[in-house]
């Protein structure tokens, strides 16, 4: 069996949730943001990071980077999760873009998670940040009309969570197998 890390940076739950629900499907072993360094990291064969998009970044991106970057041996697994129950993959790659860089990328495997809105876990000033977003993306001539309708509905809280959407990150962590 891998030796399995998975990481996670939550502001407000969503990320958390998924972290866990991967981990103990792995018996991996859960750790928060920035609680971990690469010496830590260095015995595990894959090492899964997960967090929310924040103004089109992942958060903790250029973190995660810096701290696996030394380790050249593992398998890196990234996901995200967004307001949205899905994302268009042009949108999705502009945010993988302004997140890592393309030779980033293809050394980590990525993957989308739906997650939701949760204002009552949002401070006042993060509150004011996702209206100003919110804002631009509706009146943006660049948004597309399915992103447009989904979000008109993040005036409140929704939660799209779905169990079953982390089955392709299991997949790919089991892909690595230690050498026997
Ligand atoms: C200020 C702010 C900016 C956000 N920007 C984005 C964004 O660019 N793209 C997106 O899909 N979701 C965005 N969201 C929604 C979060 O990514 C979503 O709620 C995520 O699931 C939060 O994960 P967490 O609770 O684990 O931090 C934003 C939320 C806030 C509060």
């Amino acid at each position: 069996m891998s030796k399995i890390a998975v990481i996670y940076c939550s502001k407000t739950g969503f990320s958390a949730r998924y972290a866990r629900w991967v981990a103990r499907d792995l018996h991996a072993d859960l750790y928060r943001y920035k609680t971990v360094d690469t010496a830590l990291l260095a015995p595990y064969q894959v090492i899964i990071y997960g967090a929310g998009f924040y103004a089109g970044k992942l958060k903790g991106a250029r973190w995660f980077m810096r701290t696996v970057r030394p380790l050249s041996s593992a398998h890196i697994i990234v996901f995200a999760t967004g307001s949205m129950p899905h994302v268009h993959p042009r949108d999705l790659q502009r945010e993988w873009d302004m997140s890592f860089r393309r030779s980033e990328q293809e050394q980590i495997h990525l993957f989308y998670l739906p997650g939701g809105m949760n204002y009552t876990r949002l401070s006042l000033p993060s509150q004011f940040l996702m209206h100003l977003y919110r804002f631009y993306m509706l009146h943006s001539p660049k948004t597309r009309s399915d992103t447009r309708k989904l979000m008109r509905r993040l005036n409140h809280s929704v939660d799209y969570t779905d169990r079953k959407a982390i089955k392709p990150i299991l997949t790919e962590a089991q892909k690595k197998r230690t050498p026997v």
